[in-house]
């Protein structure tokens, strides 16, 4: 049905439901005056937040397909990892705690085979996070450490669940008595793709063989040895966020002071970080270390918004300004270095030999998390000593508090709203009347929490009505990010319901908020113009911008009611071309949603309407958002 029919056949169906046939209710009057700019809007306005929760990163982001690659997921070491003994081998596996590749990583898998041969081998299979995704002709990088008392050949091969079949495999020879890492490469020919098939490591001698860090990635983001899954990255570009926040969230904090992300485990190779555990209850390989964060900054072409551990964990242990905080505080001003300081400071040169000279431009810092939670009363002192410690040696930085402090004045303030759909149509005027000489405001997490487990079109609705207040409030708001950004929807991959974005070893998909951040990120101007609303409905919201230079006006319209919505749109202080492009994201039902198995049920549909001579007299379908972009003459 073309739109112009849809929309007046809907107006009618919903006369005739209000028993008006014939009286469309009256439209809402929005008067735009395009030369007249309000207030600016923040360039950084929206960007991402991110942490290792709902296996986001191992099992997600991060490519790696091999699961419990340094056996240390759980107390046995083996989870993940079962034994192979094809025909007549014998063999057993067992987790060594005297020895590994390395001091961070010093256990091993210890495989003892009685007996195998080139017939019959015996080994070790993984089946990956859920299943390991396998495309036709394409090429997949592997490795592992390993010394063996016997066998002095490792096959490796990549074999279908439901077949049986071998897909690709390779043979690493020269195996000896010391800890040594081997490369492969395994290569799929004409087979299906599909995500049910395992890795299987193989040998065909009897004797022992030690495994440690059993590595497997398919191609990945810019070809990046240690990088991203694509279709991943190619949803986050589509966003084009303007910051990525990491580490976290509750990652960075940890349950204890001693599971917090200490930066410095997780750079350089592999084999020289432990992982730790995680408050959201699975171990991470940190193979998403530091410099893998900033690196996915660079590929999106983001800006990183480092938050530091601040000396509060989640289970309520602190540390006490003062002496006691000084090595956390110099552990962050180091962190800095690492990222901003050139290849001759000491970090800095650290950071050279991690593969990457080139220093990483910083403008904010987080110091901490959620603060608010510690009860001590220690942030004000904790942040005001991170606060002097930066500000004396990185003037230039922005430092972002995550409570409100007294001692000093912080330059951003992080705020976060997880809510129901009716809170945010209630709060989407939250920070109109904020003070603007406090400081600047940072919604570091916000979601709208309908639907499990990504959020339903409802969601998308509360979080379109709560972007509108962002947007118009864009002169505080210097940046605002969604959380959390992902979630593996396989049972037991999620922690947090209604993530932005879900997917499996196969295939990813949008939420309708995922679509919905999409239409407002990609259509921002550089300030808001005066604009006045007349008889809007209490489910309407909008929020308009302007792009002076490229002279469009991007207009955000959200009706979050079950009827349609008329109005009128009324241009003052500029010529438009005769037609708008229109996006428009809608749904039957607040409850319809994108899932893995339907993952393109609600997306963004483009059309084009006329712009009208002087006023736009438009009708926006029930549960839907729409942005109209206009171009100046
Ligand atoms: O986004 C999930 C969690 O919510 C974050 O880790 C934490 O900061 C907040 O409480």
């Amino acid at each position: 049905m073309k739109w112009e029919t849809f929309a007046s056949a809907a107006l009618l169906a919903a006369c005739a439901a209000a028993g008006t046939a014939q009286q469309p209710p009256r439209p809402a009057v929005l008067t735009i005056q395009v030369d007249k700019p309000v207030s600016p809007v923040s360039p950084t306005l929206y960007g991402l937040m991110t942490e290792e929760i709902n296996y986001s990163y191992d099992g997600g982001l991060y490519a790696e397909m091999v699961r419990n690659r340094t056996f240390r997921a759980d107390w046995s070491g083996l989870n993940d990892w079962l034994l192979l003994e094809k025909g007549d081998s014998a063999a057993a596996i067992s987790l060594d705690q005297t020895t590994g590749p390395s001091d961070a990583l010093p256990r091993s898998l210890k495989l003892e085979v009685q007996t195998a041969d080139a017939h019959d081998p015996a080994g070790v299979l993984n089946d990956g996070y859920w299943g390991m995704e396998l495309r036709p002709n394409t090429t997949y990088h592997g490795s592992f450490y390993a010394k063996s008392d016997g066998p002095d050949a490792v096959t490796a091969s990549l074999v279908s669940n439901p077949t049986g079949r071998t897909l690709a495999t390779a043979t690493v020879t020269g195996i000896g008595g010391a800890w040594q890492q081997y490369t492969f490469v395994l290569k799929t020919g004409a087979i299906a793709a599909g995500p049910r098939n395992h890795l299987e490591l193989t040998v065909a001698r009897p004797g022992t063989l030690w495994l440690q860090l059993v590595s497997l990635f398919p191609p990945t983001y810019h070809d990046r040895a240690n990088g991203n899954r694509i279709d991943l990255m190619e949803k986050l570009a589509a966003m084009h966020p303007s910051f990525l926040r990491f580490p976290g969230g509750n990652y960075l904090e940890g349950d204890r002071i001693a599971d917090r992300f200490q930066w410095k485990k997780t750079i350089g190779p592999l084999v020289d970080r432990p992982g730790h555990p995680s408050p959201w209850h699975y171990f991470s390989t940190d193979g998403m270390g530091l410099l893998e964060y900033l690196e996915w900054c660079e590929d999106l072409k983001m800006q990183p918004v480092l938050a530091v551990y601040a000396g509060y964990s989640l289970m309520g242990q602190h540390v006490n300004p003062g002496a006691d905080l000084d090595p956390y505080v110099q552990d962050a001003l180091d962190e800095l270095e690492y990222v901003t300081g050139s290849a001759d400071t000491q970090w800095g040169a650290e950071r050279a030999k991690d593969g990457h000279p080139q220093p990483f431009h910083l403008t904010y810092v987080e110091i901490g998390n959620e603060d608010w939670f510690d009860r001590s009363g220690s942030y004000d002192g904790r942040y005001a000593q991170f606060y002097k410690a930066i500000k004396a040696k990185y003037p230039d930085l922005q430092l972002i508090a995550t409570a409100p402090v007294k001692s000093v004045q912080p330059d951003v303030l992080d705020e976060h709203y997880y809510l129901r759909a009716t809170e945010f149509f209630h709060d989407a005027t939250h920070y109109d009347k904020t003070d603007r000489k406090g400081p600047k405001i940072f919604v570091g997490e916000w979601a709208t929490r309908e639907g499990v487990p990504t959020p339903n079109f409802g969601a998308a609705l509360g979080d379109a009505a709560w972007m509108t207040g962002l947007e118009r409030n864009s002169d505080i708001i210097v940046m605002a990010s969604y959380a959390p950004l992902f979630t593996n929807v396989n049972p037991g991959g999620l922690q947090w319901d209604t993530d932005l974005i879900g997917y499996n070893a196969e295939k990813s998909y949008g939420s309708p908020s995922y679509y919905a951040q999409v239409m407002f990120a990609n259509h921002l101007g550089n300030e808001t113009p005066a604009s006045t609303l007349e008889n809007g409905g209490a489910k309407f919201f909008y929020s308009v911008t302007h792009d002076s230079a490229k002279k469009k006006l991007y207009l955000k319209l959200v009706n979050a009611a079950s009827a349609p919505q008329p109005i009128d749109i009324r241009f003052t202080g500029a010529s438009l071309t005769a037609s708008a492009r229109l996006i428009t994201l809608s749904a039957p039902d607040t409850q319809a949603t994108n899932s893995i198995a339907d993952p393109t049920n609600i997306v963004p549909v483009d059309s084009t309407v006329p712009t009208g001579a002087g006023v736009l007299h438009h009708t926006m379908p029930p549960y839907s958002i729409q942005v109209l972009v206009l171009d100046q003459k």
